[in-house]
């Protein structure tokens, strides 16, 4: 049974286990999904992101979720696309491997991604949806800790682009 599913919406209004944020490599906030998930989350947010120490393209770290109904927030950085001759795939990739594997040793069952550098960071839309569900399918079918894994997509050809994958 596939356990992946999109969702065309917002992701800071989902009540799950933990969402990931598509943040920097300061972990201190910014525009887009990272904007709407500090507002959403409020300042305690940010005062625990400032206590990880930043965070690599392809990490990802684990914070609550303070005043998001999710209780967690995985955060992880992707990678800025320069062309795709900067191992920007792997980077990717490492994203969303990184943050399942972080999920699952939190004993977290249901989880959802945004397009991880699908905005400001300009990757191509059908290759990253592509990354993203291959890396996932991947991933659940060597452990089954994790139960559910929603890619939350908020604009219109970002959703065709990962429907193709369905
Ligand atoms: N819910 C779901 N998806 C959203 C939301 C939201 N509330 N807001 C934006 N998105 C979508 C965007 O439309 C895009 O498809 O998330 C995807 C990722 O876009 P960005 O948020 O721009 O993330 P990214 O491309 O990874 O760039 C990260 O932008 O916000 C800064 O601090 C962040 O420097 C980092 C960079």
């Amino acid at each position: 049974m596939d356990k992946t599913e999109i969702l065309r919406g917002d992701i800071t209004t989902l009540d799950i286990d933990a969402i990931v944020n598509a943040a920097n490599t300061t972990l201190l906030g910014g525009g887009g999904v990272d904007g709407a998930i500090h507002r959403a989350a409020g300042p305690e947010l940010l005062a625990e992101c400032r206590t990880l120490g930043g965070c690599e393209p392809g990490q990802a770290k684990i914070t609550r979720g303070y005043d998001l109904s999710a209780r967690f927030v995985i955060h992880t950085v992707g990678p800025i696309w320069r062309g795709g001759t900067h191992d920007e795939a792997r980077t990717l990739a490492n994203c969303y491997r990184n943050s399942l594997k972080l999920a699952a040793e939190n004993e977290i069952r249901t989880i959802a991604f945004p397009a991880i550098s699908c905005g400001a960071y300009g990757y191509p839309i059908e290759e990253a949806a592509g990354i993203a569900f291959k890396t996932t399918r991947e991933f659940l079918a060597m452990s089954d800790e994790i139960q559910k894994v929603i890619f939350v997509v908020w604009g219109e050809d970002v959703y065709n682009a990962y429907r193709k994958n369905l």
